[in-house]
């Protein structure tokens, strides 16, 4: 999604700019720029394709200058077009980079009109720019503190002036901005990753902040404008560009990483420990009678398995929601409750603002399970998890669901026992099982021969159906969510169960039926549903565990599972189910890793 990447310094900045949005480039985008003061005068670069294609406007143009900010956007108000693509400047003395959406930009955009100000984009972004022009009274620092007072909505910005050289100013509220100190110069950004190589030493800044970057240091006022004190942090973990190896598309690659992420995120203790979720955590599990579960897309999923690994060895009730449907709806909160955001990101802005409505509801208890170590949930909730997935860098989720899946079965365990509900030997053994999934996880991507076979055929078909009962019900949710969103093939999925109450009226020959098909207490009911199914003409494709006696037959297609799982079966059903949609998409040609319309960092509403 949108990114922002700032510096002031005594060189020219373009080619770290430019590099800090290639690293955000995974994120998803539509449009990039780049703008400069050169020779005191703000100048820019604005492409409706690639970074790549910015880099070689820059380079045409020699766009050079020491003060600079840069942008990837992924549109929300008005298209894809050069006109609407950042830098935005008001009347060519200020230039401004946003992320996020301004909710009230009609009321004062009509204020600004009546001031004389024209506007020439659709975007929200245009009324901040002539927002802070018309209040800058020689003061660029003064000018952003006053405006953002009048903004609602979520923001990050980042703003050059043309009387003010070696001056960059940003504020947020909403969207996550950090600082990244360097030596005579300084940065701004939207994740510091993009900063790698420039500098290891950031300040995350907080809601409300302003700051005010110079070459020799940093200020920084907060929410009502009093100077403010961040700490500042050594970051050493983002390394450079990651690399694909072997592999087509990285979401291929991180699909053949799970068994390595999914052995870092097992914790090391012999034990299930509320340590592992922070100090305090000890004291807390103990007391508290309930989970909430906050989240979106695929990690809303992984928090719907974990609802059936709640209930059944923890036995604590466990209510999941959709992060963007709680935090508009009137619920009744539990302060006695656990409230558990799941996020790869960590700055998915609906999973923020509902971990935030949580709070504000009087929930006292919050717990993140996240892959970015850094990121805003992590620093707003009082426990933490972290998955170690690494960097993912497809839009499909893959490895960060397998490992969320591990983090959250580590999580019913340690209630299991903080509550009395698992005995030494039944630790010890899911311990096992847990140290023995990356060995499990191997045998299962060894199917993938057998399921490029299936893409063909997948790829030919509109439409796909996928079936789960129990445990493995969100897992088709998953299965199916991944087949959309790379492959563009309209796919839902249902308990299997339900069938007969409405989808089966879809079964043709036309229609594959996706199944997955463990060896578990459901199995002879899901049998059932497949008979359903065949005898409507159906096609099934079954991922079956070798014991189920599910067999090749006509209209029943098989690729058996190595080995039962119980319990943790899910995170071994969802992979052959990620390779489906994997090489389906690639046998339709879509652009796997960044497909249309999607971002990989959703920060706006
Ligand atoms: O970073 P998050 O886990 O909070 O992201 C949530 C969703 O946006 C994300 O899982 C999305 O659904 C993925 N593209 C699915 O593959």
């Amino acid at each position: 999604m949108c990114g922002i990447v700032g510096a002031v310094a005594q060189r020219n900045i373009v080619p770290v700019l430019i590099e800090g949005l290639r690293r955000l480039e995974y994120r998803g985008y539509d449009s990039c720029g780049v703008a400069v003061l050169a020779n005191g005068e703000p100048r820019r670069a604005r492409s409706v394709a690639r970074v790549a294609d910015l880099d070689d406007q820059v380079r045409d143009t020699r766009l050079a200058g020491a003060t600079g900010i840069a942008h990837t956007r992924w549109a929300t108000h008005g298209a894809p077009v050069t006109d609407n693509a950042h830098p935005i400047f008001s009347r060519d003395t200020l230039a401004i980079v946003h992320n996020g959406i301004i909710e009230n930009y009609e009321t004062l955009g009509e204020v600004l009109r009546g001031k004389g100000y024209e506007f020439v984009s659709q975007t929200d972004t245009e009324v901040i720019a002539h927002l802070i022009h018309s209040l800058y009274r020689g003061d660029l620092f003064a000018a952003v503190r006053e405006a953002v007072q009048q903004l609602h909505g979520a923001y990050a910005i980042a703003v050059l002036h043309k009387d003010q050289p070696h001056t960059v100013v940003g504020a947020r509220q909403g969207s996550p901005l950090v600082v990244g100190l360097g030596d005579g110069e300084n940065f701004l950004a939207s994740d510091a990753l993009a900063l790698a190589g420039s500098t290891d030493r950031f300040i995350f800044l907080e809601e409300g902040d302003v700051c005010e970057l110079k070459l020799d240091g940093v200020r920084i006022a907060d929410r009502d404008g009093q100077p403010a004190q961040r700490d500042v942090r050594q970051v050493a973990a983002y390394g450079g560009a990651v690399e694909l190896g072997p592999y087509r598309h990285f979401m291929q690659k991180e699909i053949f990483e799970q068994p390595r992420a999914i052995s870092d995120t097992i914790p090391q203790a012999d034990g299930f420990d509320p340590s592992l979720f922070g100090e305090a955590a000890p004291k807390v599990f103990g007391k508290i009678d309930s989970l909430l579960i906050l989240a979106c897309g695929t990690s809303y999923y992984s928090g719907l398995t974990a609802k059936y690994w709640l209930e059944s060895i923890a036995k604590i009730p466990t209510q999941v929601e959709i992060a963007s449907e709680y935090r508009y709806r009137d619920s009744v909160p539990n302060p006695n409750a656990l409230v558990v955001v799941i996020s790869q990101s960590g700055e998915t802005a609906d999973t923020l603002a509902a971990l935030k409505h949580a709070q504000s509801l009087g929930h006292q208890h919050t717990l993140s399970v996240c892959n970015v170590g850094t990121s805003a949930m992590v620093r707003q909730t009082e426990f933490t998890f972290l998955t170690h997935a690494g960097r993912e860098i497809g839009v499909a989720s893959t490895k960060a669901f397998t490992t969320q899946l591990v983090a959250l079965f580590v999580l019913a365990l340690t209630l299991a026992k903080v509550r009395g509900h698992l005995s030494a030997a039944q630790e010890s053994n899911y311990l096992k099982q847990l140290r023995h999934l990356p060995a499990a996880l191997n045998s299962v991507l060894a199917l993938e021969p057998q399921i490029i076979a299936w893409s063909e055929e997948f790829s030919r078909k509109e439409n796909a159906l996928f079936l789960g009962r129990g445990l493995h019900y969100p897992i088709a949710l998953e299965g199916a969510l991944k087949l959309k969103e790379i492959s563009y093939i309209h796919a839902e999925a249902y308990p299997a169960g339900e069938l007969k109450h409405g989808p089966l009226a879809l079964v043709t020959e036309a229609m594959p039926v996706v199944t997955v098909a463990p060896n578990d207490a459901l199995l002879e009911k899901l049998k059932s549903n497949i008979q359903e199914v065949r005898a409507r003409g159906g096609q099934l494709y079954v991922f079956a565990d070798s014991d189920t006696r599910i067999v090749n037959a006509e209209g029943l297609h098989v690729i058996r599972m190595p080995e039962h799982y119980g319990l943790l079966s899910p995170i071994l059903h969802v992979v052959p189910l990620q390779l489906l949609a994997y090489h389906t998409a690639c046998a339709r040609g879509t652009d796997v890793d960044k497909p249309r319309n999607l971002a990989k960092s959703v920060t706006v509403e």
